[in-house]
């Protein structure tokens, strides 16, 4: 158990993936899927978590599941290799959630910057702070432990989630015995792929903000946010003005997804970025060259994804059997956790009868 490579991350089904996921997360998953170097591999419908802050929607949850093993299958995770499992159905989550929770102090909650920056965005300063909610990271350090993971590949806003899993496994181990694995997360080497903003350069995408580019999104619509929402430079007026290139949407963009080849392909009087970022700051290339290279740019990337999209949407029973076997492997995964650590803590009391000795031996 201990040398095995194990990998585990997860995503709430509150709605369709965007690129933000896609380059944070998603891509590197299928990565690492493929380069055969993890023993296993999970992906963790967050289906509980989710609930933590649609306590009143669960219906936006149950919809959404869909949309997000659409999601995973058509950027390439494969069920042969990848184990897809819905949260809500391993009760072992929710038992080693609560066994947790008596290990983690409400203060030290209360510093999760990710929580508090949620907690701002939900309202939940005045209108009153969920339990639940509060607690989420106690569930996930749960997630990532009952999967015995060795890596959590995330983005950076997870990083918080990861460190007090950390301390929740240091914890355990110290009190009750060696028990559980002590993860790492893994996050994307390039900058600008750690924090991809919205279109119109806010700092995340998000729904509510209507900044997102959906992997499920048209050629139509992506043309549209380019187009319609990506600020490039005030004061590149005119093709001639020299202009920015920090700051600059369209070039965050390109940071995180244009390649040397795509200049070969769709721009080749630059030979990469920094000979069109030169220019752009010069003066002499205008915006809509930029923004019609990122479209191209973009489009390569999502063609392929919106065709596995349509395909496997054609074949929903098929998808529901996939999530179906993924959750019943990860019920006996996450069960195996939930024993070893009952053993651990000596609350196994019904696993044999060795508790009748003690007892008679206590009573004398
Ligand atoms: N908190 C993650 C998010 O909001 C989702 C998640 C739940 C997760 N459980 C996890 C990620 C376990 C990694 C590992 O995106």
């Amino acid at each position: 158990m201990a040398d095995k490579k194990i990998i585990l991350t997860g995503d709430r089904p509150t709605g369709r993936l965007h690129l933000g996921h896609y380059v944070g997360s998603l891509k590197r998953r299928v990565e690492l899927q493929n380069s055969g170097k993890f023993d296993e591999i999970y992906i963790l419908i967050a289906d509980d978590q989710a609930l933590t802050d649609n306590a009143d929607n669960p219906g936006k949850i149950r919809d959404n599941i869909i949309n997000v093993v659409l999601d995973y299958l058509s950027v390439g995770l494969d069920p042969a290799k990848t184990t897809i499992c819905v949260q809500s159905a391993l009760p072992a989550l929710h038992a080693l959630t609560f066994y947790y929770m008596n290990l983690v102090t409400t203060a030290r909650l209360s510093r999760n910057p990710t929580v508090k920056s949620e907690m701002q965005m939900r309202g939940f300063a005045d209108e009153g702070l969920p339990a639940g909610f509060f607690a989420y990271p106690v569930s996930q350090a749960a997630d990532i432990t009952a999967f015995d993971a060795t890596v959590v590949p995330v983005g950076e806003d997870q990083l918080p989630m990861i460190e007090q899993t950390r301390e929740i496994v240091e914890k355990f181990n110290r009190t009750y015995g060696e028990t559980l694995i002590l993860p790492s997360a893994m996050i994307p080497e390039n900058i600008m792929q750690r924090r991809l903003p919205g279109v119109d350069g806010k700092a995340k995408m998000s729904k509510s903000l209507g900044n997102c580019i959906y992997l499920s999104d048209d050629s139509k619509t992506v043309k549209k946010q380019i187009n319609g929402k990506m600020f490039t430079d005030p004061t590149h007026l005119r093709i001639e003005d020299p202009g920015h290139t920090e700051g600059n949407v369209v070039f965050t963009y390109l940071d995180a997804f244009c390649t040397d080849e795509h200049f070969s392909r769709y721009l080749p009087e630059y030979a990469n970025l920094d000979e069109m970022k030169d220019h752009y700051r010069r003066g002499g290339l205008g915006d809509g060259t930029c923004k019609k290279f990122l479209f191209n740019v973009l489009e390569e990337e999502l063609n392929p994804i919106r065709e596995q999209r349509a395909k496997w949407a054609s074949d929903i029973d098929t998808v529901y059997d996939i999530i179906k076997d993924g959750t019943a492997k990860a019920v006996e995964k996450t069960n195996a956790t939930l024993n070893r650590v009952r053993k651990a803590m000596r609350i196994d009391y019904f696993d044999d009868r060795s508790i009748i000795g003690d007892w008679k031996a206590l009573l004398g």
